[in-house]
């Protein structure tokens, strides 16, 4: 149950008001370009849309303990601009985030530090200090007195976004808005505010896993497909510039049930490697999981295998995991998807050079992507040797060392691959 508290709206009979600003045709209008702070993190200005819009509310989801605090302290440090920086805190002590910036090298004199959960205080504090960028670490916390429900509440939540959303737009200040998500569906909370604010950021990764990315949900000012790369060290978060080589490492060797396979993130191309382990059911119903990747696509595919390419996947389990905590939401992942599972059902190893990308259709055909060429760019550079691909894929010329194989249909590209490896399992 969530607390709302209702407003009592006085109903009048609708009038017609005088213009209070006029309408203005869009010619007329002059507009310089957004001005923009470098956060002096490659990966978090490209994921911001190159750089923090200056008056923009920015909103910082994810879940608790990943990393949302370190990541904004960090970037106080690491500012281009010499920017006054005011960090509101309503989590921790002064002393537990003077410890933090410590760890973290984070020294910078312009650095202002509040701990308060006051909304009007806090908003009191900005108009008279008038620092350039406000982290509010977290929208949960912080309360505006004359709203009659508890902190963290849906309703506060969502007043005192709007709060911070008029003093970002009035004052000129750019603001980073901390949100707990919670895993379930991130319904209360964060969730609410994502049409208030003009940017969205997931920051994501497995607790367990060193890796965190960076991820854009929504950005009034550039590309929401952006993501950025980061690893939590023990002196704070380090930049990933080479993802793919990151997301590659610990490759299984001589294993079946593995394929790489090249997806875009945004303008990136990213490798990720696909596994699948296919064990015959015990009972009546065959269990299926999905990690990494959309379960209904994957119940697709193995229907899509079972009908075109004649695996009698009905009573065999079957388990898709994706390595390293990135999500394959592109269709382009599929035939690697399927290949994964063609060999961890009949047992033979995809030769550790080759790498697929395709989408796959219902009827077993492999139909083409976009941006083929800076996938095959990709995995050259990533030394793979030889690449499968939509037949119907146009290419212009590429200088990629790499040879490009071409099939038409799943079977095809299943029969390719089961003839470079022995049944023994070794690569030819
Ligand atoms: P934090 O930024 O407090 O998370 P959030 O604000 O999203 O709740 O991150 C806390 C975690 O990060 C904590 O489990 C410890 C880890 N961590 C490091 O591994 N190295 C570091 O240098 C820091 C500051 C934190
Ligand atoms: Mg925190």
């Amino acid at each position: 149950m969530k607390e709302q508290t209702v407003t009592e709206s006085v109903s009048s009979s609708l009038k017609i008001a005088q213009p209070g600003s006029p309408a203005l045709p869009l010619n007329s209008l002059d507009v310089l370009p957004e001005e923009r702070y470098h956060t002096g993190s490659f990966e978090f200005d490209r994921v911001l849309g190159g750089g923090l819009v200056k008056g923009s509310l920015v909103l910082v989801g994810g879940d608790p303990g990943i990393g949302k605090s370190t990541l904004l302290l960090q970037i106080c440090q690491s500012f281009k601009e010499e920017l006054k920086i005011l960090y509101v805190s309503g989590e921790e002590s002064k002393h537990q985030i003077k410890l933090r910036a410590d760890r973290l090298g984070v020294t910078t004199d312009k650095l202002l530090l509040l701990t308060e959960t006051d909304l009007n205080s806090v908003l009191g504090v900005i108009s008279s200090e008038q620092p350039d960028v406000v982290i509010i670490d977290s929208v949960q916390t912080m309360c505006k007195a004359d709203v009659n429900s508890a902190p963290g509440s849906v309703t506060q939540i969502r007043e005192c976004t709007n709060a911070f959303m008029h003093m970002a737009k009035e004052q000129n200040i750019s603001v980073f808005l901390v949100g707990h998500v919670n895993k379930e569906g991130a319904l209360a909370g964060p969730k609410v505010l994502e049409h208030i604010v003009d940017a969205v950021v997931y920051f994501e990764g497995e607790r367990q896993q060193s890796y965190r990315v960076l991820r854009a949900a929504k950005n009034r000012f550039g590309s929401t497909n952006e993501i950025g790369v980061f690893e939590m060290t023990g002196t704070g978060l380090e930049e990933v510039s080479n993802p793919s080589k990151m997301l590659l490492e610990g490759r299984p060797k001589d294993v079946s049930g593995t394929c790489v396979t090249c997806v875009m993130e945004g303008t990136r191309p990213l490798l990720a490697e696909v596994q699948a382990l296919i064990t015959p059911s015990g009972y009546g119903n065959s269990r299926r999981m999905a990690a990494g990747m959309d379960y209904n696509r994957m119940a697709l595919l193995l229907a899509v295998l079972e009908k075109r390419a004649n695996l009698a996947l009905f009573n065999q389990d079957a388990y898709i995991n994706v390595i390293g905590g990135i999500r394959l939401d592109e269709p382009g992942a599929d035939l690697a998807v399927c290949l994964a599972v063609a060999s961890g059902f009949s047992d033979f190893v995809i030769p550790e050079d080759i790498l697929a990308v395709g989408e796959v259709g219902l009827g077993g055909e492999i139909r083409a992507i976009h941006n083929m060429e800076q996938r095959i760019l990709e995995a050259a550079r990533l030394g793979f040797k030889r690449i499968l691909l939509p037949a119907r894929c146009k290419l212009k010329e590429s200088e990629a060392d790499i040879e490009v194989l071409r099939v038409s249909t799943l079977k095809q590209a299943i029969y390719y691959i089961r003839s470079e490896t022995s049944p023994a399992g070794k690569a030819k």
